[in-house]
């Protein structure tokens, strides 16, 4: 199979939701990362995103609805829940409650929750509205590397697998949504960092929230079924990379490296034998994370021994910019 690359136009929205009603799988852009679309409420369409991403099947899939009128079909919605999504949605924030029984096992992989975000992206609306469909989307690479953010992305890992990809264009947040679990509304917990920043979320429930770290793939090591690359070295390029705290740049520490990634541009071209990027010019932490996913697939291609990276400034995006960063530099 070879990739059909559609353009994001209305036309193209039109084919791609044929596409989806038929039963197809196709990769689709939202504002965070490209993902990996099929009808959440046809089984057989839903295991054909596990078997085109390798993912395991005890990895649940997100549901990407278009309305609130949806929500309450799939999933119960605590008031806090409620909250969250009425001031976030339409955005990048995913909140996982108790699922209906309408929603396929295959999707929850077989717990009782269910991940549920409402998408900003324009195009993705237009798919999400003119298909009627609740889409099951992961992110639309293979299970463990880095996330796309471009439809180029997409071809360029998934190309030979998938049947189609509509291109909007280059992802505006380029980090994957931050996932909220409100299972039990009166201890809420952040499962995944990401663009809506943690503080905002404790500032809109009015009160602490806790972080749930490596809860994901914790849960699946203790279910004993497999453990898929542990949460830590998940977004992995095969570049080995080391990370610097952020304001690090003495020449010493890096003599040993063939490329260094700072955070903002250096005011002087400060090493001869290494190559040196930036994920953002001016050091921005929105440009930054629209840079991360493409710089760590660049990296990947140059093929080089050893990258140095400086870690972003902590706090808000910085924090989810630093949480991928870690994992892509984990090696177990
Ligand atoms: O920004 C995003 O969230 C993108 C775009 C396409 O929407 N999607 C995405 O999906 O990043 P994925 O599958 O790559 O990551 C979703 C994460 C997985 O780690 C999965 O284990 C977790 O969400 N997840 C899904 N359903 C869950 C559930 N019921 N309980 C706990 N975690 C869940
Ligand atoms: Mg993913």
């Amino acid at each position: 199979m070879s990739i059909c690359i559609h353009r994001g136009n209305t036309d193209g929205v039109k084919v791609v939701s044929e596409l989806l009603k038929s039963g197809e799988v196709v990769a689709l852009p939202t504002e965070t990362v490209y993902g990996l679309a099929a009808n959440a409420l046809n089984e057989a369409s839903v295991r054909r995103i596990f078997e085109i991403k390798m993912r395991p099947l005890i990895d649940p899939l997100i549901v990407h609805i278009y309305d609130f009128h949806q929500l309450d079909k799939i999933a119960f919605i605590p008031k806090e829940a409620m909250i969250l999504a009425e001031h976030f949605w339409p955005g990048a924030l995913t909140i996982v409650v108790k699922k209906r029984p309408i929603v396929p096992d295959l999707v929850t992989a077989g717990r009782d929750t269910v991940a549920v975000r409402m998408p900003a992206k324009a195009l993705m609306r237009a798919v999400l509205k003119s298909s009627g469909l609740y889409l099951a989307a992961p992110s639309a690479n293979p299970f463990g590397y880095v996330s796309p953010t471009s439809a180029q992305h997409v071809v360029d890992s998934l190309g030979n697998r998938v049947k189609a990809v509509l291109d909007g264009g280059t992802c505006e947040l380029g980090l994957e949504s931050t996932i909220v679990n409100l299972c039990d509304p009166e201890t809420p917990s952040v499962l995944r960092k990401g663009p809506i920043s943690f503080e905002s979320i404790e500032e809109v429930l009015g009160r602490a929230v806790a972080y749930e770290q490596g809860v994901l793939d914790g849960e699946m090591n203790k279910q004993g079924l497999i453990a898929p690359g542990t949460l830590s070295k998940h977004y992995s390029p095969k570049t080995q990379i080391q990370l610097v705290p952020h304001g690090a740049s003495s020449k010493e520490r890096f003599s040993d490296y063939q490329a260094i990634v700072y955070f903002q541009r250096p005011q002087e071209a400060m090493f001869e034998n290494m190559e040196i990027f930036w994920l953002s010019e001016a050091g921005d932490v929105g440009e930054a994370g629209r840079n991360l996913f493409k710089l760590l697939r660049n990296l990947d291609q140059k093929d080089y021994q050893s990258v140095v990276i400086e870690l972003a400034p902590e706090g808000g995006l910085g924090d989810a910019i630093n949480d991928r960063l870690k994992r892509a530099a984990a090696t177990s």
